[in-house]
């Protein structure tokens, strides 16, 4: 009777452990088991030429990094479109017990007989009288996280502090542009793009999510409260791959954060720790492109790695995070990512004064260009990610005034 229950017990512990939670235990968790391995040099053209100005690099290298990445990893990102229409749905004057002002756009682009549609949360401080910055959050959580209402209140998308610190706050959920699942994403954004399905190099669901965040951009770049020169694109995990990808191939965003994004994400590739290639497409085969598949154990043979991603963003500046407890996310990784994209931001007189290693815990690194911290505790976007954000924004936006 009693071994009969045990073992029940075990086959209910197998069901319900996620698959991806099992493989956890099976990544190199091991700094001592990460293979040697060398970057590719970002500063080094396709034919072989050295980089040194900003001239050649916007010229001659940064395109071709960005098409590496394109044909390999997220896939086209189509510009065209028929038409984009804002629609304010709902507004209210003295949102927040007055502090803010709300209003949910919904924002329609249409092509041929496709069309899709963002629905965007938007406070604005009710204090301020001129355009002001504004966090976009690519939500890829439930969307009871950004609640208009506020009657539900949610650290991954603090709308109060941001409202108190001057800063207008915006969101939209990823599943309007492409649910999360890896039959339903092709409902959304691909509808109007469907011979990218086709394609090896073809947009997926993490570039359905920035083309999304691109749209909000267009709708900024329109509303009056929203000084769209100063536009701060967050993600989390999945949507921190998302956030990184929408500020490379969109120069309007003035700034990108991304929180504990891991694979594919600000960590880099090549040591193999944590997450690794194979795990993500595997479990997340329409995260990214069908060409991205070829990589699968052969994280040498890429021919980028993700300080290159990083690297696309420069000048503009880029906050990265982790958490203790996240180690499948790869914090050294992470913070190499950065480390190695520094000699971009130099060739724009930009230094950052990033030690070799990592700091410690919770001793954020938050002057611009490039910020980092790892957080106590687990996978998660906080109050405390949240309070870094804006420093490092202030920081950097009170200098550009
Ligand atoms: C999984 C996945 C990660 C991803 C994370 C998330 O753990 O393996 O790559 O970042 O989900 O989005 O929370």
């Amino acid at each position: 009777m009693r071994m009969k229950k045990v073992f029940l017990v075990f086959i209910a512990f197998a069901v319900v452990t996620p698959l991806a939670a099992q493989d956890h235990d099976e990544a190199n968790y091991d700094e001592a088991k990460v293979p040697a391995y060398t970057l590719p040099d970002v500063l080094k053209t396709g034919t072989n030429k050295q980089v040194s100005n900003k001239g050649v690099w916007e010229k001659s290298r940064r395109g071709e990094i960005l098409t590496l990445f394109e044909n390999n990893v997220y896939g086209q990102m189509p510009k065209a479109y028929d038409r984009i229409s804002y629609a304010v749905t709902h507004e209210e004057a003295a949102a927040m017990n007055g502090r803010a002002r709300l209003k949910q756009v919904v924002i329609s682009v249409f092509k041929g007989d496709s069309s899709v549609k963002i629905n965007l949360v938007l406070f604005v401080p009710a204090s301020v009288k001129k355009p002001v910055p504004v966090f976009l959050l690519i939500n890829n959580r439930g969307r009871e996280n950004t609640d208009p209402t506020r009657a539900a209140k949610s650290e991954f998308w603090p709308a109060e502090m941001a409202i108190d610190s001057g800063y207008a706050i915006a969101a939209f959920h990823v599943s309007d542009l492409a649910p999360d699942d890896k039959t339903q994403f092709v409902n959304g954004v691909l509808r109007l793009y469907p011979e990218q399905l086709l394609m090896a190099n073809g947009m997926r669901a993490i570039g359905a999510w920035a083309w999304g965040a691109s749209r909000v951009m267009d709708y900024f770049e329109k509303d009056r409260d929203i000084d769209a020169k100063k536009v701060v694109v967050v993600g989390h995990s999945r949507g921190g791959k998302a956030s990184l990808w929408a500020a490379a191939e969109d120069t309007r965003f003035a700034m990108c954060v991304s929180n504990c994004s891991g694979n594919t994400g600000a960590a880099l590739a090549r040591r193999q720790f944590g997450e690794r290639i194979r795990r993500i497409n595997t479990t997340f085969p329409h995260w990214f492109t069908d060409n991205y598949k070829k990589f699968n154990d052969r994280e040498d043979s890429l021919p980028v790695d993700q300080h290159m991603l990083i690297s696309l963003i420069a000048p503009r500046p880029v906050y990265a995070t982790n958490a203790t407890k996240d180690l499948w996310a790869d914090p050294k990784g992470t913070y190499l990512s950065l480390k190695n994209a520094e000699k971009v931001y130099a060739l724009y007189g930009l230094s950052s004064r990033l030690s070799p290693d990592p700091p410690p815990v919770e001793k954020p690194l938050l002057e611009p260009p490039l910020g980092y911290h790892i957080r106590e505790g687990e996978h998660n976007l906080t109050a405390y990610d949240w309070t870094q954000f804006i420093i490092f924004a202030n920081h950097y936006f009170t200098s550009r005034k």
